[in-house]
């Protein structure tokens, strides 16, 4: 089938490359002219483990909506909606997508399927999409198809997802939408346009749920003097609860868990509904990647090699990330703070320019540091056990804690 998919970011672009292995044709649409040069000229804009710039042999783009919508059946809206200061979702982008498709849709004048992969809040696909698309058109479909791939794993996860949710308007559009995914081996739910943006954010928001629990569970075992992985080891054995998302440490970051649980407690506060256990949630994430700083001692002066300041290993994404937080408070506490990721350097120096030092590897930058705190899980940093002896804090559990030399969140 012919697909347009508007936005180019880790979801669209990731949605076209699978799409096209499955042997879809893709059009990305995107307003960055410089990110649809790279994309032609056969360049990944960005960085994601396991893709490479062959992935992108036989897709196209384009900053020019109308021709990508002329081209094709169905074009995905797969733009960012980033958090507000309040936590309501900026949707900006999804607006101006629709409302580009539209306007096309009018030069087209044949049945065309719009499918809204942005993450949304429930009511916004019915309320916000359909009136845009209405207000130009009329000779088309609209759908609610969640996406639920992680970064650093997001084509695997795209290729073979748990499940297809889609959430439809009228069922002509649904049957176009579960043909395109005839070759996915995964179950698919066909549901409404709300119950579908609803699918995403509670699954979201629980996965975030977990990640607090066992963040206060760490948080509490350190007052026994245990180890948070010793109970771990118990607890994930129940098939009820399963072994996943129960690593404990400095929270969650990224681009989703926080975005999307901040935008589903503003959506239930404004239907008058109190969402306690969700604000408990973000509340034990906003002081989990502090909490290093319990094994540090003062930090004022001293000199600290912060290694990864990637939300999670395999990718160069900052956004949310915990480290992030952190190094803000090292500033602010006036460490003599360096950094260093593999991947995520480039994204850091934007936010902190010469503010902190920037480390050429993870060897040079151990050279004269008082002190180590490891806040992203990349594998190479489990080698640092042979490089330095100085003391070590772990945000992420790479290594195994002996609480003299190495100290981490959940042990003691
Ligand atoms: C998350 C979901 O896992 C995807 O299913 C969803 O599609 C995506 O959001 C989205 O909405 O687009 P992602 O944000 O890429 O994916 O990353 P995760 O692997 O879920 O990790 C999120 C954060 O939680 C990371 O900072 C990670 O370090 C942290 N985490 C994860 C923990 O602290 N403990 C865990 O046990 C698992």
């Amino acid at each position: 089938m012919k697909v347009s998919i508007f936005g180019s970011g880790y979801v669209g672009l990731i949605t076209g490359i699978g799409l096209a292995k499955k042997g879809h044709k893709v059009i990305l649409v995107d307003v960055d002219k410089k990110k649809v040069q790279k994309i032609n000229k056969g360049i990944m804009p960005i960085y994601e483990e396991g893709v490479s710039k062959k992935d992108l042999k036989g897709i196209k783009a384009t900053i020019n909506p109308q021709e990508a919508v002329i081209n094709t059946d169905i074009s995905f809206i797969c733009v960012g909606t980033p958090s507000m200061p309040n936590g309501m979702m900026n949707l900006n982008y999804v607006k101006k997508s629709a409302e580009a498709i539209a306007k096309a849709l009018v030069v087209k004048n044949d049945y065309h399927v719009i499918a809204v992969k942005s993450t949304v809040m429930p009511g916004t696909t019915k309320n916000i999409v359909l009136p845009i698309l209405k207000k130009h058109a009329d000779n088309f479909g609209l759908c609610m198809n969640p996406e639920f791939l992680r970064e650093g794993k997001a084509l695997t996860d795209f290729l073979k997802p748990d499940r297809i949710v889609i959430g439809c308007l009228d069922k002509k559009a649904g049957s176009i939408l579960k043909k395109l995914y005839s070759k996915f081996k995964a179950p698919i739910v066909i549901t409404d346009l709300t119950s579908a943006e609803m699918v995403k954010v509670a699954s979201n928001s629980f996965l975030a749920t977990k990640i607090s629990f066992i963040n206060e569970i760490a948080n509490i075992c350190e007052k026994f003097g245990i180890d948070v992985e010793e109970v771990v080891k118990g607890v994930k054995l129940d098939h009820r609860i399963s072994p996943h998302f129960l690593q404990a440490g400095a929270g969650f970051g990224g681009s989703c868990f926080p975005k999307d649980v901040k935008g589903l407690i503003d959506v239930a506060k404004k239907k008058k509904y109190i969402p306690n256990l969700l604000s408990t949630v973000m509340s034990v994430n906003e002081k989990q990647a502090l909490r290093v700083l319990n094994f540090t001692g003062p930090v004022k002066g001293r000199k600290i090699l912060v290694l990864g300041t990637a939300f999670k290993a395999g990718t160069d994404d900052i956004r949310e990330s915990a480290s992030i937080r952190l190094i803000h408070e090292l500033i602010k506490k006036k460490a003599k703070t360096t950094v260093y990721d593999p991947q995520a350097m480039q994204n850091a120096k934007k936010v902190f320019g010469n503010k902190i030092k920037y480390a050429k590897s993870m060897k040079s930058g151990l050279k004269n540091q008082d002190l180590i705190i490891i806040m992203t899980e990349w594998p190479e940093f489990k080698k640092i056990k042979d490089l330095t002896n100085k003391p070590i804090i772990l945000g992420r559990r790479i290594l195994k804690p002996d609480g003299i030399n190495i100290k981490a969140i959940g042990y003691t």
